[in-house]
């Protein structure tokens, strides 16, 4: 894992910014796996910003998104469906078209699960998958103790889980109890993967993820199996690493190596 320490949120919003304008700049047909949470909502104004004043243009851009919460149609106003149209796609170039998320108004949602693996392959799989972690360690909505070998599926959320998101409904009780996420192993299929994590409430799944063992009980770990994976992350979020100081030697300022 490159594991970059940036001084704060903005500027590791900045650094994982500038991966993603070179990996579209290059290869504008790329397939980009997108995530949602408070983390990305920084991350898709300064994309956006870059398309405004700079033409970074997504015009050739797929993208699939992680999860969705299921029972939600697209336009509940807590469906990620909306948040992605809110944050990101209105302000950019992108095609409608090619923009996909799993569909958790399906009447059967593991079909639309299955069709969505099928789709993502269909595409060539992900160039570059986004991800922030949860405060239990997930990363889509792969939730402890989900298969490492997991393909998209139907997830029950835990009660962490909803009381984190519970901000965004107006009760626990209407905060979902499932949600359609791509698996663990759908994420390791990606080319490359990107996760940023900020914020003291991270740091334990932040050590967990990079100096743990591989294991179910934090899904993100599985990433140390990826042999192409950054993580970007602020002081807080690094706050507990046991080998900060080494990150930081072999990525002095959040730079890709001593070297640059
Ligand atoms: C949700 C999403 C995850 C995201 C996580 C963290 O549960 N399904 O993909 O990583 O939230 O969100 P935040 O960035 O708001 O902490």
């Amino acid at each position: 894992m490159k594991v970059l320490i940036l001084p704060d949120a903005q500027a590791a919003t900045r650094r994982a910014a500038d991966i993603v304008s070179r990996t579209v700049s290059a290869t504008p047909d790329s397939v980009l796996g997108l995530a949602t949470g408070g983390t990305m909502l920084p991350l898709y104004d300064a994309l956006a910003q870059r398309h405004r004043d700079e033409g970074l243009s997504f015009a050739k851009v797929t993208s699939f998104n992680l999860d969705e919460y299921i029972g939600l149609t697209p336009d509940h106003p807590c469906s990620y469906h909306h948040y992605m149209q809110e944050a990101f796609f209105r302000h950019v170039d992108i095609d409608p078209a090619r923009t996909h998320l799993p569909k958790g108004d399906a009447a059967d949602p593991q079909a639309a699960s299955d069709d969505y693996e099928a789709l993502i392959e269909k595409a060539g799989g992900i160039d570059l998958q986004l991800l922030g972690i949860g405060q239990n360690g997930h990363i889509g909505f792969n939730e402890p103790t989900a298969s490492l070998g997991s393909r998209t599926r139907i997830k029950t959320l835990t009660e962490s889980t909803r009381r984190a998101n519970q901000k965004y409904f107006d009760s626990f009780d209407e905060t979902p109890r499932y949600a359609i996420t791509t698996g663990v192993a759908t994420i390791l299929a990606s080319h490359k993967c990107l996760l940023i994590a900020t914020g003291t409430a991270k740091a334990r799944a932040v050590v967990d993820m990079i100096e743990g063992p591989v294991s179910a009980a934090c899904p993100a770990s599985a990433l140390q199996l990826h042999a192409r994976v950054t993580v970007i992350l602020d002081e807080a979020a690094a706050g507990e690493l046991h080998l900060k100081e080494y990150y930081e030697t072999v990525h002095p300022g959040g730079r890709d190596s001593a070297f640059d």
